[in-house]
């Protein structure tokens, strides 16, 4: 369970393998192999050796494994609900294709979000005659003084109408960290029958996630960045609404009776119960499915409020010299801080400042007219006092 807020974390570099010069502050583009995660992963591959050390009922107890794990991160009571996914392109997919419209329904998204959930929904709304609200922040603030994520909130909230079939957002923006309310947004969906749609990607695993407060009907997370798995495996969480969904590849590993290798034959009309149904072809991955469930296992060690935490408290100086030095942030109460944009003054020039980083041996990334920082456990003062000298020695 999660340790909550209650003793604060120390940095954990120990439990990672980064080089010590390198100021990696980049979590939001891909982890860092975590040593546990890393074990695991080689206790695949040794087994791979000899195939009889992979049991047929591994290849059901070790994804069972990672359901309850990640049920237990998202605090979701039924971990039967969750499947297993290669990408969030395939989830936001599977919700699409099983999502009940009719012609003239909207779907909302915000804008800018990561194209995997994007496309499927464009694609759907031009199949079907849907209409694809994109809602982003609006010019200014029109003299109201409310920050630019707020009013962002506000403006997804008044989007959601009696004639929209779902919301399709992230808790967490992508490039700048703008987070969403979703509760409120869940609430006003089930106010008017809308499907609620969430990519997980940037925030699960480091910004406390609750299902049963925000009830989405699909929470689709990519497992290779905050929850500290391997690439090309993640997780879906799916509610009621897609209880009877169609399957995107009829896996037989989620028909009843799959456990039986020698009767496979004996093709089954009927599912395994639960979500299992939805999980991606050779789900039972013998390297990559113990990699991920010790990546989450870690994270509910640590505690995810308490990850949240610590990069608060990392990020707190760099916040605030960062606005001295010109640059805007989002007001803490309106974005992460795990990841987060500091958005450049006006004579900046992202592609110098970019080598500049490089030859510093700072990594973040630069997203147009912003830099998007996203700290994680093996980083601490020195990560982000490189950082500042940086935007120092430019902006200072
Ligand atoms: C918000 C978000 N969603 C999803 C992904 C990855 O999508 P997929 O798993 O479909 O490649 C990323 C990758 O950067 C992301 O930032």
């Amino acid at each position: 369970m999660d340790s909550g807020t209650d003793a604060a974390l120390e940095c954990r570099a120990g439990e990672f393998s980064l080089p010590d010069d390198l100021h990696y502050l980049n979590c939001a583009y891909m982890s860092p192999l975590a040593r546990a995660v890393e074990r695991a992963g080689l206790e695949g591959f040794r087994r791979l050796r000899d195939p009889t050390r992979i049991a047929p009922s591994d290849f059901f107890t070790e994804s069972d494994e990672l359901r309850r794990a990640f049920a237990e991160l998202v605090r979701a009571d039924d971990p039967d609900r969750v499947a297993i996914v290669p990408s969030v392109s395939y989830g936001v997919a599977l919700a699409a294709r099983n999502l009940e419209v009719e012609a003239g329904q909207n779907l909302v998204l915000a804008e800018d979000q990561f194209p995997s959930n994007v496309y499927a929904w464009s694609r759907l709304a031009e199949e079907r005659g849907l209409e694809l609200r994109i809602v982003g922040p609006g010019p200014g603030d029109g003299g109201s003084g409310r920050g630019r994520g707020e009013r962002w909130n506000e403006r997804l909230l008044e989007a959601v109408d009696g004639a929209t079939a779902a919301a399709a957002l992230p808790h967490v923006h992508w490039t700048d960290g703008t987070r969403f309310d979703l509760q409120a947004v869940g609430r006003r969906c089930r106010e008017v029958g809308a499907a609620l749609v969430v990519d997980g990607t940037q925030s699960v695993g480091a910004l406390p996630f609750d299902v049963g407060r925000i009830r989405p009907d699909a929470l689709i997370c990519a497992g290779y960045k905050w929850m500290l798995g391997p690439y090309s495996i993640g997780t879906t969480y799916l509610g009621p609404r897609f209880d009877d969904a169609v399957p995107l590849e009829e896996t037989w590993l989620g028909r009843k009776g799959s456990e039986d290798f020698g009767g496979l034959v004996d093709y089954e009309e009927e599912y395994q119960p639960g979500a299992s149904r939805h999980d991606m072809g050779e789900r039972s991955n013998p390297v990559t499915v113990p990699m991920q469930t010790a990546g989450i296992r870690l994270l509910l060690d640590w505690g995810v409020e308490r990850i949240q935490e610590y990069c608060r408290r990392l990020t707190r100086p760099l916040t605030g010299e960062a606005s001295a030095l010109g640059m805007t942030v989002e007001d803490e109460e309106w974005r992460s801080s795990h990841l987060f944009g500091l958005r450049l003054p006006a004579e900046a020039r992202p592609e110098e400042l970019a080598q500049h980083l490089e030859r510093e041996d700072v990594v973040v990334s630069v997203r147009g007219d912003a830099l998007r920082v996203s700290p994680h456990l093996y980083n601490d003062r020195r990560d982000v006092e490189a950082l500042l000298e940086v935007l120092r020695q430019r902006y200072g």
